[in-house]
Parts: structure tokens; C-alpha cells; sequence
């Protein structure tokens, strides 16, 4: 249901809903909210609404359900698989003005934030407390805490704190027709009936719009040893990785970059990896990046775990201070940055069964170039997690053939995979839920979907197949 050519009256209810200012139809004003960070994915919009707070989110959400106008809620725009932007003329509604962070609650370590808040901003926020949001990652300056929700967002802290779904211990939203459901005492045990905030985390915009989220906080670990490892091989990074995971109590992060990643992220950089071989970046190379933190300096903990893994590391750098970690940290962070500068990546987030991994890394550059011979697949990923990114791009930055998400996808499925381990579905992988999902559970979905959203407004283009 596209939103076509808005009625005025839609417009001027919306106008005095909102303001005027944040009503927008100029196309040069609404253009950068109709095409994603990878720029696979773009479309148009004739409507980008921006409500204040939770009270104008809701009228202007039952303007839009009375005029059968179907809406993208939208909120820092960095999600990868085409779920944050109007693929087919629907109307946007941006969350970044619900940009309030509240007290924060020391007494419970919990903080309520606006669904617009930047992570960036809400860690800002809850440090001066010495607290730390569970959930960290690349794009924190402009991911916000409502799509982080709603894409149940991963990260590199997931192998010591879970994914976004695990912080939520309150949550707010508009439904499809205006109705506000608020839940945000964070009880920690409160078994009285359905989860709404369980449930609408991963659910990528097409249940709720997320106005406000309260979320469980964890003590600051404010000292810090981060370790890159190289390795000659991908079964090394993977054996080691499993050792790290059982010998450090405080591992906070376990990233890995194999070889062609490494490279074009070094080439971006300017600067080769202190450690290691980097050859051609068609090579078996691969390197671990390994965060220890905690109360206390966790580096002889850190050292002596990298001791033992003598037989597998080829050479280790280890840094300590703020900086010396950063320089390390960037060639994990700045990798999905330097592959966008090189073309327009599918990117396609995988986690594999561990005993399965070794085996997928070494394996799916071949199902990627049987898919589409001129391909060149760049892996990397939080290894901690067993979570790999496949990024493919095709010759001279442009895409790879489609074929190449099916082939890549079908091999994770039949080795015991998810075919999203932290990006979602989105518009991207929607025709390969099957591979993953049981025609009951596809099923239930739809049935979740048409209770809360009958009328089918609410991102139609993402996540639920369409006879689901
Ligand atoms: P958007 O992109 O605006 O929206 C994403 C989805 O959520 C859409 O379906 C949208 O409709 C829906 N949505 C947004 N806000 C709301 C709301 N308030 N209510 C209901 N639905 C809403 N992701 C990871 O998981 N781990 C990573 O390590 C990671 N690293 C990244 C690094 C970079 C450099 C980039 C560009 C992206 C990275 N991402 C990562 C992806 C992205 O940052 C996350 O998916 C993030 O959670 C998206 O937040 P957002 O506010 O930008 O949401
Ligand atoms: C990451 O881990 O860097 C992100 O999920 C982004 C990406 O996959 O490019
Ligand atoms: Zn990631």
C-alpha cells in the first residue's frame, strides 16, 4: 500500500500533530531517508514524518492507519538489509527527535532511553554513572537504541553480555492503530503474561513503533588488554578462539578477520596489520582480535591465555593503552567502511554451529564463486559468537550476481546455520526465510503479524514472506 499522492488534509493533520517543520515532501529533504548506508537499497517516499514524543507519535500513526497509508518506521538508517527505507513509495516515520535519556536508575542499573537515542549518546549518558550499555557496535554514533531493539542488534560484547533483546527489561510502542502499550517498571521478575518487549525485539519496524526502551546496565570495566593474533590457518583462529572462550573469565570481545577482509581494510587504512602475513588477500591467513576487560588489569590473564595457544599463533601484539588499542581495533571496526568505499557490497550475516566453522570459512568462497565466478567474497565477523559476515562484491566495485546470496545462504542452512545471526531479514533475505524457518512457525508469524497489524501498514516489505 504505497502512500501515492497525500491527501492535504492527511498533511495538515499531520502538520498540526507535529509542526509543520517536521513534516517533510520536498524530495530534497526526504531523498537521504530513502536509500540505506550500503546504497543497495533505496527507493522513494512522498511523507517523512518526525514526531517529538511518544503522544505525537501515536496521533500521527492513527492519522496515517485512517488514511490506509503504510509507514517505515526509520531511525538511524544504518541497518544492512533494506528494512529502514520505503521501498515502495510507503510514508517514514523517523524516531530521531524521541531523543531523550532519562535519569539513570542507579539503584536498579537500569536507564529508560527515547527510542532515538544514538548509542553513542545513551553510553555518554549512562557512564558518568559508571554503567555501560550491554550492546556494542561500529555505527554507534548514529545507530539509535529503538532500531537497535527492533533489529535485535549483536555486536562485539554479545559473548559477554547477549544481543540487544537480552537488555530490554521494559519497553513502549505505538501499535498500527494509534494505540500506545507502555511497559517500563523493569522488574527483573514479572511473569505476568506475554513479553511485548521479547516480541518486538528482531521485529524490524512491521509490529510497533518503539518509542521507548528501559534497559538492564552493567558495571564499567575500565581496564583493558587487547590482543591481535595471527594465524596460518582458518582451523588455527577457530581452535584458538575456542580456548580463548574457555580460559579468559574476562573476554569481552573475540573478532576475527580472514584474509581478504584483512586486506582491503589494511589498504584503506594505509597501514599493514603489526602481525602476521598479508598476502594477495586470496590467501588462508586470518587474524583474532581479542578484548579482555574488568575491574582490575586483566593483561596477565589476557597474556597467559595467549601463552598456551603458542602451537597455533603465528605472532601476537598486544596493547594496553587507549590508544595503541585503537590503532588495533581499527582494522576490525573499519572494515565494513572500507569494503562500502570499494563497491556496493550483499552482505550477508551468518552464524554457524562451532564444531561447523572452520569448515564454512574455508568452504564458501568456492559456493561464492560457483554462484558467480568474477565474485570476491570478504570474510570477517564476531567469531566469539560464531557468527561470520559474508561480504561479496563483484568485479570493480560492483554487485555480485544475486545468485550468489542463495548459493551462500543454502550452504549455511544445510550446515546447521542461521541465515541471520544480527542484521535481520530486512528485504534482503526475505525470500530465504524458509531455509531457517518451518512453514508453522512462518505461519504463527503471520498470524502475530495480522493480530497486531491487520490492515498491513506497518513496513510491509520486510521480514514475513508474503503468504505468511
Ligand atoms: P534503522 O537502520 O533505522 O532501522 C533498522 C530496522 O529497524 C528497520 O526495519 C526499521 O524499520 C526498524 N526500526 C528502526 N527504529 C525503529 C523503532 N523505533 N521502532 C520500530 N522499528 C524500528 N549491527 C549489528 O547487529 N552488529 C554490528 O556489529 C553492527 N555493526 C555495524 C557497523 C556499521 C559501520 C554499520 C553501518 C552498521 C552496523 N550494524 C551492526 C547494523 C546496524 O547498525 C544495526 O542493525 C542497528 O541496530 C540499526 O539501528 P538504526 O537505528 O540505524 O535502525
Ligand atoms: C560488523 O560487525 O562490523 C557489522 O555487523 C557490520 C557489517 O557486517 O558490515
Ligand atoms: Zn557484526
Amino acid at each position: 500500500m504505497s502512500a501515492g499522492v497525500i491527501d492535504e488534509a492527511v498533511l495538515d493533520d499531520l502538520a498540526s500533530i507535529v509542526g509543520p517543520a517536521h513534516v517533510l515532501s520536498d524530495p530534497e529533504l526526504t531523498s537521504g531517508y530513502a536509500v540505506d548506508w550500503t546504497r543497495r537499497f533505496a527507493g522513494s517516499t512522498p511523507l517523512v514524518i518526525r514526531p517529538g514524543d511518544t503522544a505525537e507519535t501515536a496521533a500521527a500513526i492513527e492519522v496515517l492507519a485512517d488514511a490506509r497509508i503504510a509507514v517505515v518506521p526509520q531511525g538511524g538508517n544504518t541497518g544492512l538489509v533494506g528494512g529502514s527505507v520505503p521501498l515502495a513509495g510507503e510514508a517514514v516515520l523517523s524516531t530521531r527527535r524521541l531523543d531523550r535519556c532519562e535519569t539513570v536508575d542507579e539503584l536498579a542499573s537500569q536507564v529508560t532511553l527515547g527510542a532515538g537515542v544514538t548509542l553513542a549518546d545513551a553510553q555518554a549518558h549512562v557512564t558518568t554513572c559508571g554503567l555501560s550499555i550491554g550492546v556494542d557496535l561500529a555505527a554507534r554514533d548514529s545507530a539509535t537504541i529503538g532500531g537497535m531493539v527492533a533489529t535485535n542488534a549483536g555486536g562485539i560484547n554479545v559473548l559477554r553480555y547477549g544481543a540487544m533483546r537480552t537488555q530490554v527489561v521494559g519497553i513502549e510502542a505505538v501499535l498500527a492503530d494509534g494505540t500506545i502499550v507502555s511497559h517500563l517498571a523493569g522488574l527483573e521478575k514479572d511473569n505476568t503474561g506475554y513479553d511485548l518487549g521479547s516480541l518486538l525485539a528482531g521485529s524490524e519496524g512491521t509490529l510497533g513503533v518503539i518509542t521507548r526502551v528501559r534497559l538492564r546496565l552493567h558495571p564499567i570495566q575500565p581496564e583493558r588488554a587487547t590482543a591481535l593474533l595471527a594465524f596460518e590457518t582458518t582451523q588455527d583462529a577457530v581452535t584458538a578462539a575456542a580456548a580463548l572462550r574457555r580460559s579468559v573469565g574476562s573476554l569481552h570481545a573475540l573478532e576475527a578477520v580472514f584474509e581478504g577482509a584483512m586486506a582491503v581494510v589494511s589498504a584503506h587504512l594505509g597501514v599493514a596489520p603489526p602481525v602476521g602475513n598479508l598476502g594477495d588477500g586470496t590467501g588462508d591467513a586470518a587474524w583474532l582480535l581479542a578484548e579482555a576487560a574488568a575491574r582490575n588489569d586483566p593483561s596477565d590473564e589476557l597474556g597467559a591465555a595467549v601463552e598456551e595457544l603458542s602451537g597455533l599463533v603465528v605472532d601476537a601484539a598486544v596493547a594496553l593503552d587507549p590508544g595503541a588499542r585503537k590503532r588495533l581495533w581499527a582494522f576490525r571496526e573499519n572494515i565494513t567502511e572500507a569494503i562500502s568505499a570499494s563497491g556496493i557490497p550483499h552482505k550477508l550475516d551468518v552464524t554457524l554451529p562451532a564444531a561447523r566453522l572452520a569448515e564454512f570459512v574455508d568452504g564458501v568462497p568456492d559456493v561464492v564463486r560457483a554462484a558467480d565466478r568474477h565474485a570476491v567474497p570478504l570474510l570477517f565477523g564476531h567469531l566469539g559468537d560464531g557468527n561470520v559476515h559474508v561480504n561479496v562484491l563483484g568485479p570493480g566495485g560492483s554487485e555480485p550476481a544475486e545468485a550468489v546470496d542463495g548459493a551462500v545462504l543454502r550452504y549455511v542452512a544445510d550446515l546447521g546455520g542461521s541465515i541471520s545471526a544480527e542484521h535481520g531479514i530486512g528485504a534482503a533475505k526475505l525470500s530465504q526465510l524458509h531455509l531457517n524457518r518451518t512453514e508453522a512457525e512462518l505461519a504463527a508469524f503471520g498470524a502475530i503479524k495480522r493480530a497486531l497489524d491487520p490492515a498491513g501498514l506497518f513496513n510491509p516489505n520486510v521480514l514475513l514472506p508474503p503468504n505468511a
